[in-house]
């Protein structure tokens, strides 16, 4: 059986863009933290996560303690066991660990040992481990035959090895301690280039990349029984001149945004590397508050419903005061029961794309009658001129129900015969495979879209490249994609 390790290291997190080292996106850590907690829960799936020390970026400061307060929501909602260590740039260990957890002498998890340690700062970012570590990792030996992983903030090689700029004053003391002890593996942050495993005699020794530089990177560790060790560093950026577009974003004007604020998504979407950036707010918010949104009324009685309070303006202002040459305004557009879709036709040709939902069915359930009204109002919609059809047959799985997997070659006709694309979106969501093996096939154009409610989701891609990965597709993606929209007028660039 093996065990997976996930490790994120040197945040240096701040409340200020880091002057002296811009490289550092200190001010970000957090929304990087999140993203990386999120993808470790839902697709990763570690056993534990060793947080590798240097989480804030200045010890001294007067917010130091404050920050910590915020990484600590974050890591408090992994999944796995988490094991967090102060680095050079953090709070002494006294104070530090007010706010987080104390790891014990020992972790055990599945029965595998973990020791951390909190050694001496020497000179140059170095560190030196005193005889009482050393002592710590003889009694982990001692009457116990299993393996045995040692955790620190800074690097620990062999020095002929030459892996990283900082390194241990007593290294070859300690790793005649590893071999001595048969420590399995060593694990460790600080220096934020990271190097690969190092297998040196029976251990290896492997130092993660920094998550605050970009492409803000992870690892994850798979251990074997055997004490051999796999490494896959993950990067939070989308992989290098990969074209890809994000036509699903939510602001704060939806009701479900979580922290949406457009200037941050924009920033956010161009240090993760998305070629454009499409905001899509909800028509059924914009047109109806909060309480006649939540009594269906877009449905029921559509767009020229008694209880419309038209906000539609607020939305095109807000983004006329943030849009820049990547960013594209549309909307997620309601449809209503009789299939006409919730937006005032005017206002439909002030949008640069459009993206066509069904978020609610009378019919859902009944199951005589549920497929029947799927396919009439996917139908009005895909007639009505959207370019992208949302999440297809998510409302099905909202409501615990199979996907019906005999709709999706009508639906795949009716997005080739008028020329929309289909949405990936894993918001609440997973995609049905073969309904987009089917798009491929027939050559039904995709969209990613990250549907994105808070700012860690914005181009958050890692499932939708997955998938298609699982589809099969291994070409360019600039084949399969939706292009960007046309320009309705030129793109503020004043921002
Ligand atoms: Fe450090
Ligand atoms: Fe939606
Ligand atoms: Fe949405």
């Amino acid at each position: 059986m093996s065990l997976k390790i996930a490790i994120l290291t040197d945040l240096h997190f701040s409340n200020n863009p880091v002057e002296d080292c811009p490289q550092r996106k200190g001010e970000l850590s957090d929304v990087l933290l999140l993203r990386a907690v999120h993808r470790l829960n839902r697709w990763i799936k570690p056993d534990v996560t060793f947080i590798g020390g240097d989480l804030i970026n200045d010890p001294v400061s007067p917010d130091a303690e404050d920050l910590l307060f915020f990484l600590k929501t974050s890591l408090d909602l992994l999944d796995s066991k988490t094991i967090i260590i102060p680095g050079n740039h953090d709070l002494p260990p006294e104070i530090f660990y007010k706010t987080f957890e104390r790891p014990e002498d020992i972790i055990e998890v599945k029965g595998v040992r973990f020791l951390t340690f909190l050694d001496q700062e020497e000179p140059g970012y170095n560190a030196r481990r005193e005889q009482s570590g050393l002592d710590r990792m003889r009694a982990a030996r001692a009457g116990f035959d299993g393996l045995i992983v040692s955790l620190q903030h800074v690097p620990l090689f062999p020095p002929e090895a030459d892996c990283s700029p900082f390194n241990y004053t007593n290294a070859p003391e300690i790793i005649s301690v590893m071999d001595e002890c048969g420590i399995t593996l060593s694990l460790s942050g600080h220096f934020h280039d990271g190097f690969a495993p190092l297998k040196w005699n029976n251990s290896t020794y492997f130092t993660a990349p920094a998550l605050c530089e970009a492409p803000f990177r992870f690892s994850v560790i798979e251990l074997e029984d055997d004490g051999s060790v796999k490494a896959e560093t993950h990067q939070l950026a989308l992989p290098l001149n990969s074209h890809l577009s994000d036509f699903h974003i939510h602001t704060r004007l939806a009701y479900c945004n979580e922290n949406m604020k457009m200037p941050k998504a924009l920033q956010l979407g161009q240090i993760f590397g998305l070629e454009s950036m499409g905001f899509a707010e909800h028509s059924s918010h914009l047109y109806f508050s909060r309480d006649a949104y939540n009594a269906k009324k877009f449905y029921w009685d559509g767009i020229n419903s008694p209880m419309m309070k038209d906000n539609t303006e607020d939305y095109l202002s807000l983004y006329k005061m943030y849009a820049n040459e990547f960013s594209y305004i549309g909307m997620e557009i309601d449809v209503d029961r009789s299939g006409i879709p919730v937006i005032n036709p005017e206002l439909y040709k002030r949008l640069e794309f459009r993206i066509g939902a069904v978020h609610y069915m009378k019919s859902m359930l009944d199951a005589s009658k549920r497929e029947n009204e799927f396919m009439y109002l996917c139908n009005s919609m895909i007639k009505s001129g959207i370019d992208i059809l949302a999440h297809p047959f998510r409302i099905f799985r909202r409501s615990n129900l199979a996907v019906p997997p005999h709709l999706f070659a009508p639906l795949v006709a009716l997005l080739k015969e008028n020329n929309v694309a289909a949405e990936i979106n894993f918001h609440t969501n997973e995609p049905p495979l073969e309904f987009v093996k089917l798009c491929l096939e027939s050559g039904v154009k995709l969209t990613f879209g990250s549907d994105s409610h808070n700012l860690y989701e914005v181009g958050e891609f890692y499932p939708h490249l997955k998938l298609l990965e699982a589809a099969g597709f291994n070409g360019s993606f600039e084949d399969i994609l939706l292009k960007p929209f046309p320009r309705l007028q030129p793109a503020n660039t004043g921002h």
